[in-house]
């Protein structure tokens, strides 16, 4: 598996939600090497939905992704894609520990006895060091605090080793010393050749840290590198004008069709 090379592949991609939602509306994209692309929408403009799509977990009404050129069905069960949701949905009274929750990152890889091996022991110990949670591995998980069981859940996605990860808001709820060591982390993802998406809330954050950028608002509005396509025009359109102070890192001077705007129109909040 490890001489793949990761590709994720979005067509015309529509997904409506039972009852009528837009969840999203004619999305594509490609992203054929290693990189770091930011995912940026207002609340409601639909980046949850295109990680669900991504996972197979909501099937679209119209049009197909594809995971280094394989289908979606394919990705889950080789184990090609990490994905660390938004919001967990966990019974955080249930008694597990820190260190249960992230060997089940390793599920996919073990034997069908699901016995873990020291190599799995060895990995889950890592991916918690790396996350700075290494002295919680015994801890109950309904026993911490918030931004703790956000890097738990990071900790999960990193021990499942996957080519392509995909990070709904990890900075959300986490302090400035985690966000940075998460970055770090990402950087360090990208240099072993994973793609990684992550959607984020911190506009200013984003030329720090992304080499790519998938603005959306429902459709998308545009995507391609940060330094040509994450413009104050671009940004008007994904926020629908709500912006009236540019983040950091955005130059005035850059506003002149950088990047592949991709039909501005057309979306709603
Ligand atoms: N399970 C669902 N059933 C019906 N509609 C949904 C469902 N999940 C999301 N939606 C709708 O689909 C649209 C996209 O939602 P989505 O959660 O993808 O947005 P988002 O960009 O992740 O927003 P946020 O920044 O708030 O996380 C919204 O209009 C939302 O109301
Ligand atoms: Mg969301």
């Amino acid at each position: 598996m490890n001489s793949l090379s990761p590709t994720v592949s979005v067509e015309e991609l529509t997904v409506s939600y039972r009852g009528g939602n837009i969840g999203l509306s004619d999305v594509s994209f490609e992203i054929r090497k290693p990189t770091i692309c930011g995912l940026i929408g207002m609340n409601g403009a639909g980046k949850s939905t295109l990680f669900k799509a991504i996972m197979g977990f909501v099937t679209p009404t119209r049009g197909k992704v594809n995971i280094c050129h394989q289908p979606v069905k394919w990705a889950q069960k080789q184990n090609v894609i990490a994905y660390v949701p938004q919001t967990e949905e966990v019974d955080w009274t249930f008694p597990v520990s820190v260190r249960d929750v992230v060997m089940m990152g390793r599920q996919g890889r073990m034997g069908f006895l699901r016995i873990p091996s020291k190599k799995d022991a060895e990995i889950v110990a890592e991916s918690l060091d790396r996350v700075g949670m290494g002295a919680f591995a015994d801890r109950q998980i309904g026993e911490l605090s918030g931004g703790q069981r956000k890097r738990v859940f990071l900790a999960r996605a990193l021990a499942q080793q996957s080519l392509i990860m995909l990070l709904d808001e990890p900075f959300t709820g986490v302090d400035v010393k985690t966000e940075h060591a998460i970055i770090d982390i990402l950087r360090e993802l990208r240099e072993e050749g994973r793609i990684i998406i992550v959607s984020t809330h911190n506009l200013a954050g984003v030329p720090g840290f992304c080499d790519e950028i998938m603005m959306i608002n429902v459709t998308l509005i545009a995507s391609g590198s940060v330094s040509e396509a994450y413009t104050p025009d671009n940004l008007g359109k994904t926020f629908g004008g709500a912006i009236n102070q540019l983040p950091v890192g955005v130059s005035a001077a850059a506003s002149q069709d950088g990047g592949r705007a991709s039909g501005g129109e057309g979306a709603s909040g």
